[in-house]
């Protein structure tokens, strides 16, 4: 970590390497990785007006701010439109998010059924709360959460994960049809 002030994203990146050089825990991932993320959404020194865009169909912006050549330790900040949100998903890697502006509601569920079944998930809420800016949301491979935007403005959270989200093997969960689906998103 650096020992000035400012932290920006390059130290972000440093930490992020050094890291996940000296394990592949998720846990130690996480747990070291968290505070550096709440530092840097808070610092919001890296952040851009174009940042604010989103894709109307999707309903969210995702703007990639780093990723290593093989697609690992992907910096994503993530615009969410007034009212428009995610399906319930997984991420295939671990996955740190921290809040940036505004206030997102965050649902983690967990699996009931024993996973045998490739296109079937059976979810029960098992968290429901709202992220403020500085907030944190960690998931080991697996977690399951959904985001929305309740508020009447466009909100903002940066993203962290082990692996670029579009390059792993993740699902998208239908909570009325228990149908599990590949995700791929738009990348802005
Ligand atoms: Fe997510």
């Amino acid at each position: 970590m650096t020992t000035s002030e400012s932290y920006t994203l390059d130290s972000y990146v440093e930490d992020l390497k050094r890291i996940t050089q000296e394990t592949d825990n998720e846990d130690e991932i996480i747990r070291q990785v968290s505070p550096l993320a709440k530092r840097l959404a808070v610092e919001k020194n890296w952040l851009e007006q174009k940042h604010y865009e989103a894709d109307s169909e999707q309903g969210f912006g995702v703007h990639l701010l780093h990723e290593e050549p093989d697609h690992s330790l992907a910096v994503f900040v993530v615009s969410w439109l007034p009212g428009r949100g995610t399906e319930p998903h997984d991420h295939g890697t671990w996955a740190v998010v921290a809040g940036v502006e505004g206030i997102e509601r965050n649902v983690r569920y967990q699996r009931l059924d024993d996973g045998s079944r490739p296109d079937y998930a059976e979810l029960e809420v098992k968290h429901d709360f709202k992220a403020d800016e500085g907030d944190l949301v960690c998931m080991k491979t697996g977690g399951i959460h959904m985001v929305r935007n309740e508020t009447d403005a466009t909100t903002l959270s940066l993203h962290t994960y082990g692996k670029h989200v579009n390059h792993t093997n993740r699902s998208q969960f239908d909570l009325e049809s228990k149908e599990k689906k590949d995700l791929k998103i738009k990348v802005e």
